[in-house]
């Protein structure tokens, strides 16, 4: 078979690549290692910047999210006895929308399912060759165990952090910058009603805890604990328990409305860079080339910029020729990936509890500052609600 632009993994930064290629023209084939209803399912992140907003409505794939997300114009930041809103509509002009990433995976799909583009789902051993070469290929095995190989001009890698297209790379070209930290989270959603209009981040004593929501019927929450965390140990009436002691803290009018757990999971933590995102033939994009913690809702967000750019790249490259913005794509994304892993690490080292006195009260002081002057609430909300697509 062959093709302009084989893309490994249909998460949402292989989903929307092939959608914005197709837009301009440029075929596409995807190969994804599960089944598409396992994709859809999984559940991960809520946010979408502003931006994002615009480029899935851009994409073609915006009525269901103008219909259903929720439009949000800041979050509560809290800590024991105060509770403070951040209207980042005031502060920087821009809102955030509330829309799973489940159903950005689920519109992406059925896009690519009513134009008939193809995609191979339950592929195994998917493998990336010649990307220095003339004739870059993906070879693998389909769902019904035949051999498969895809001949394209270039291969994308949006396989996420355990995907094969970072491992393709030469090795020693690569240079790799992480950091792990001593604190997981457990994601729970639940059947019940958000108590709260907007989310909530919540600094406490027993750890850091948020309200999120999927919709008006199905709330989100994250609760700190530590990485080798016992699920097991995690009762439904524990969590309740944990999430009504450290949320209720900011205001003690409030209260936590409890319902039955839909599910739930340890998530663990770590920053994650690697550059350069292109070798020969190969682009990295997505978490395939960086993880971010999820305080701050960045990860999704990240994906769906790294692909606009790349967009606009190949198109320059497959239609013009053009190869200054393929060969600058690699530093414009790695711009925006530092911004974005900066401020994930901040909101994450601000918000989680550690063992000494002496970081709570720099966290707390942090937190006040955060509040009380204009330009720190400005420069919270800047980063939140996205920076530009070519920050
Ligand atoms: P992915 O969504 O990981 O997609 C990669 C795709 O590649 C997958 O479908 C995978 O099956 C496929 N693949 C992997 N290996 C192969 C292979 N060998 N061959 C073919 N295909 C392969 N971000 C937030 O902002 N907020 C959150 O709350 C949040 N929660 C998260 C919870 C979890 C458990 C995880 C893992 C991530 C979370 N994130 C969150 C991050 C966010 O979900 C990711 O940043 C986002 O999914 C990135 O999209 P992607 O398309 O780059 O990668
Ligand atoms: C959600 C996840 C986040 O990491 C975050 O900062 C805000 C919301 C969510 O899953 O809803």
């Amino acid at each position: 078979m062959r093709t302009r632009v084989a893309i490994i993994g249909a998460g949402p930064a292989g989903l929307l690549l092939s959608q914005l290629l197709d837009q301009e023209g440029i075929d596409s084939v995807l190969v994804e290692r599960q089944s598409a209803e396992y994709v859809q399912s999984r559940i991960r992140a809520g946010i979408l910047e502003s931006a994002s907003v615009d480029l899935l409505t851009k994409a073609g794939v915006g009525e269901r999210l103008a219909a259903e997300g929720m439009e949000h114009r800041g979050i509560y930041l809290q800590w024991p006895g105060e509770r403070h809103h951040l209207d980042f509509v005031d502060l920087v002009g821009r809102s955030v929308t509330v829309y799973g990433q489940t159903e950005v995976t689920k519109d992406l799909m059925a896009a690519r399912e009513a134009a008939g583009r193809p995609a191979f789902y339950e592929a195994s051993e998917v493998t990336p060759h010649d990307i220095d070469g003339d004739h870059p290929h993906v070879t693998f095995v389909d769902s019904d165990g035949s051999p498969q190989r895809i001949d394209a001009d270039v291969i994308v890698g949006c396989d996420g952090y355990h995907g094969p297209s970072r491992q393709a790379m030469p090795q020693s070209g690569l240079r790799v910058h992480e950091r792990t930290y001593p604190f997981a989270w457990l994601g729970v959603l639940a059947d019940v009603p958000p108590s709260t209009d907007e989310l909530i981040y919540a600094w406490h004593h027993d750890g850091f805890a948020m309200h999120s929501m999927r919709s008006h019927r199905i709330s989100r929450f994250y609760l700190q604990v530590s990485p080798d965390e016992d699920i097991a140990e995690w009762s439904d009436d524990r969590i309740w328990e944990a999430l009504s002691t450290r949320l209720g803290a900011g205001d003690p009018d409030w209260t936590l409305h409890t319902g039955p757990v839909l599910e739930k999971s340890v998530l663990p933590m770590r920053s994650f860079v690697t550059s350069p995102m292109r070798h020969g033939k190969l682009f990295l994009a997505g978490d395939a080339a960086h993880i971010v913690p999820p305080t701050g809702a960045k990860g999704l967000n990240l994906a769906l910029a790294d692909v606009a750019l790349l967009t606009r790249a190949l198109t320059a490259w497959l239609h013009e020729g053009r190869e200054d913005l393929v060969d600058q794509y690699s530093d414009t994304a790695l711009r925006r990936v530092w911004r974005c892993t900066h401020f994930s690490w901040w909101m994450t080292m601000m918000l989680h509890r550690r063992d000494e006195e002496f970081d709570a009260q720099l966290q707390l002081s942090q937190l006040r500052r955060q509040v009380a002057s204009e330009s720190a609430a400005a420069e919270l909300a800047d980063n939140y609600a996205g920076v530009p697509i070519g920050y």
